[in-house]
């Protein structure tokens, strides 16, 4: 038996992904192999355009590989239907993006309260559920703010809140500061690392900021379609 929480909660094996370009064929993943421990975060660096985006919503179930497999505690993905797949995604996985994506219409409260509505929970239960994440991310002065009305860290941190609001076993997060400026991002990277700690998250974090890749368990770099460990005298 491993150590405590240290099973493997998300795994990657052979992974393809092959995009078509005109007649060219661009091998973005290529054999790549990643297993995510329960409770432990890892960081993936890479140079643009190097598939990082590609990888991390194929771990999240939002993009199909090409070939090989993710599997969920030893259970392939990608065999579930689209139900269990959209399901498991509520349930399972908490996804952060570069640009928040928030719906602009929607107060915090409404927004970081959607994926709980999606479940099924009445608005008065998923509010419940999301108003204690905004004040733990300092945001309970701001309930009623459209994201137009909030800073784009705040905006980050409702989104933050969104994604663990389902209380996930896995935050996905994709350049989650990388819009933002230098003082906000290294704020919302530590909030990040914080909630990561305090729930037990196992998480993935695509990121070109080397101060929050070195406060990871383990950082990754992504290069010619496979990952290695990152040394940390490169951060
Ligand atoms: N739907 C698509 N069709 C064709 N090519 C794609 C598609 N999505 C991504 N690509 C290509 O795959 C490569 C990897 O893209 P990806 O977005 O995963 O890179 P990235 O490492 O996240 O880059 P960045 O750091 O700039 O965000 C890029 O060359 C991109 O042009
Ligand atoms: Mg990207």
């Amino acid at each position: 038996m491993s150590e405590a929480g240290a099973d493997i909660i998300l795994e990657a094996r052979s992974l393809e992904k092959v995009f078509a370009s005109g007649q060219e064929k661009l091998r973005i993943l290529d054999g790549l192999d990643l297993a995510v421990p329960g409770g432990r975060s890892l960081a993936i660096l890479g140079a643009s355009g190097s598939g990082k985006s590609t990888l991390l919503y194929i771990l999240g179930g939002l993009e199909k590989p090409s070939g090989g497999q993710v599997l969920y505690e030893g259970r392939e993905l990608f065999s579930r239907s689209e139900e269990d797949l959209a399901a498991w995604r509520n349930r399972v996985v908490g996804f952060v993006f570069q640009f928040h994506h928030l719906l602009n219409d929607f107060t915090a409260l409404e927004n970081a309260a959607l994926p709980a509505r999606l479940a099924g929970y009445p608005p008065e239960a998923a509010e419940a559920l999301a108003r204690p994440l905004l004040d733990r991310v300092g945001l309970s002065a701001r309930l009623t703010h459209k994201p137009g009305e909030l800073s784009g860290g705040e905006q980050q941190r409702v989104a933050l809140a969104r994604a663990l609001v389902m209380s996930p076993r896995i935050l996905l997060a994709d350049e989650p500061t990388g819009n933002l400026d230098l003082k906000s991002a290294g704020a919302v990277n530590g909030l990040i690392l914080e909630l990561v700690a305090e729930k037990k998250l196992a998480a993935v974090i695509v990121t070109h900021n080397s101060q929050l890749a070195a406060l990871v368990d383990q950082p990754m770099e992504l290069n010619a379609g496979r990952l290695a460990p990152a040394g940390r005298e490169a951060l």
